[in-house]
């Protein structure tokens, strides 16, 4: 099964940092921030990684990454242009993706614990997956809204960034797609803001199965889990370190 990391955006959120330097080549305390979306993805098993960017170097990552050899991984690039949103950066990579199951990850997503479980279930499954994780502040990310039926709850539909958001439950950035993605994105129109957003493309393809995934979570698009991405990260090898001596 293959993987796609977007690292692409524009990255307005972390400016002046992010207007010559791309988001995920950015420090997380002693490595770039793409080297924890590559590594998230080799630890559940899924080692076929395609890394797509917009407008910026690709010449940086491939110096950067290379083939993927020295992470343990088969790396390959796409370009997907001007950032027009999760759901474009997607589908502009279909002519690597198309035909079996896949998995979409985010670029400024860090996970403190494994998620192999949550793509195990995904392999075996085959169907439309989310992350979702319960937070004390959803208007920020995309926010699910579930109904209640005779078997408990299931998803009834997605907003992006709600003032007024429906749960406090947020869907993370990853995303366990099918072929059944590009059947439905020439139905997605723009949002307001201009993108062709995942959470459109999500009620498309309702029902989505979800799965909880309770770890610590960093969205590193923001100042402040930059920050508190690279605390947690000095703490584990500083832990590390004192185990080895
Ligand atoms: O982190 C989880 C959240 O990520 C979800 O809850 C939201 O539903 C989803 O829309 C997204 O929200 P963000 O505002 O954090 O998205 P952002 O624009 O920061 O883009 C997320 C990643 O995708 C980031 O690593 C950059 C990359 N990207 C983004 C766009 C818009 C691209 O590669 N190309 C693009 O065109």
């Amino acid at each position: 099964m293959k993987g796609l990391i977007l690292a692409g955006g524009k990255g307005t959120r972390l400016y002046p940092t992010t207007k010559v330097v791309n988001k995920h080549l950015l420090l997380i305390y002693d490595k770039p921030m793409i080297f924890y979306a590559i590594e998230t993805l080799r630890d559940a098993g899924i080692t076929n990684i395609i890394i797509s960017l917009s407008d910026d170097e690709p010449g940086h990552f491939m110096k950067l990454l290379g083939k993927g050899e020295e992470l343990g991984v088969k790396l390959s690039y796409v370009i997907h242009g001007e950032p027009k949103g999760i759901a474009y950066g997607i589908w502009e990579a279909k002519h690597l993706l198309r035909g079996e199951p896949f998995v979409v990850y985010l670029g400024d997503n860090i996970f403190t614990e494994s998620i192999k479980g949550h793509i195990d279930y995904f392999k075996k499954h085959k169907k439309p997956l989310v992350l979702l994780k319960k937070v004390d502040d959803p208007s920020r990310y995309g926010v699910v809204e579930f109904i209640k039926t005779n078997y408990g709850k299931r998803i009834k539909r997605f907003v992006e960034k709600p003032r007024d958001p429906p749960s406090k439950f947020i869907i993370l950035g990853v995303y366990c797609l099918t072929d059944q993605f590009f059947k439905i994105y020439p139905k997605l129109k723009p949002s307001k803001r201009g993108e062709y957003e995942i959470t459109d493309a999500l009620n498309l393809l309702l029902p989505v199965g979800y799965t909880y995934y309770w770890g610590g979570w960093f969205d590193c698009g923001v100042f402040e889990d930059l920050y508190k991405a690279s605390k947690w990260r000095r703490e584990v090898v500083l832990s590390q370190h004192v185990k080895s001596v």
